[in-house]
């Protein structure tokens, strides 16, 4: 069976005395993950550490940075390589988001760039890819999300592409409340795995994990997850309540 993820990206919110706070409430319930369940925390950069300490030794629970530079390393002020992320035991990193895109410029060629970067050094992209209203609307979702696999994804050898997360994050229903109906997450998770398959053939596309990622709530959760391949959530702002969290955790198909 395919990983089915919980995956919490906190953004830019949080003190860390907040951060602290809400994972503990969190690590309380003590939610067991089985073999193929996984929980993930993508923290801000200065909360790797503490988060990485919290979740050590508790099966299936990751902690994950939400970006990388797409230098090696050198010159950049203010910027976070693949490197540093690794040397603090963090095992996941975050690539893609469309915030990153419509506000930092992040092109699928620069993407490419983080994925090489991230898997060079052994780690986990979790690759963010999705459409606006006004392409959504146009019905060409489809072809849009392809082209921005085969720019950034398309590139890496079989045994690359096997190691990384897909998220669908359709813009239109990331942090707007409007999740896309279970249908239509399918629908566009269905496709993603089909252009997966074309390319690299079904047994690889089988094993990849593709999350979806918009307005994902404890009370829509379990509906999601259901689908044939929704292998699970990149949840915004339900991540930053423990209850909703855990509810979403354990939503998790068995
Ligand atoms: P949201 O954000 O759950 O607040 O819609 C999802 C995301 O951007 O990852």
């Amino acid at each position: 069976m395919r990983n089915k993820i919980a995956a919490a990206n906190w953004k830019m919110n949080l003190t860390l005395t907040e951060g602290e706070k809400l994972l503990d409430e969190i690590l309380k319930e003590n939610i067991e993950l089985i073999e193929h369940q996984q929980a993930i925390f993508a923290v801000p950069f200065p909360y790797l550490q503490f988060a990485q300490k919290k979740v050590l030794g508790r099966k299936n629970y990751f902690i994950s940075a939400q970006d990388c530079s797409d230098k090696k390393s050198g010159a950049y002020t203010g910027e976070v390589s693949v490197d540093m992320i690794a040397s603090l035991q963090i095992t996941h990193v975050i690539i893609g988001h469309s915030e990153r895109r419509a506000y930092f410029n992040e092109s699928n060629s620069m993407l490419a760039d983080k994925i090489n970067l991230i898997l060079e050094k052994g780690l986990i992209p979790i690759f963010c890819c999705g459409e606006s209203l006004e392409i959504r609307e146009s019905g060409k979702q489809n072809e849009f999300v392809a082209k921005q696999m085969s720019e950034s994804l398309f590139h890496l050898q079989p045994g690359q592409i096997e190691k990384i997360i897909i998220a669908y994050e359709p813009i239109w229903a990331i942090g707007t409340g409007k999740t896309a109906t279970t249908l239509e997450a399918q629908d566009m998770h269905g496709h993603l795995r089909t252009t997966l398959a074309r390319q690299y053939g079904d047994k690889i596309a089988d094993e990849i994990s593709i999350l979806y990622g918009g307005s994902v709530k404890g009370n829509n959760a379990m509906e999601l997850f259901s689908q044939p391949d929704v292998d699970g959530g990149l949840v915004g702002g339900a991540s930053l309540n423990a209850q909703e969290f855990c509810t979403i955790i354990k939503s998790l198909p068995k």
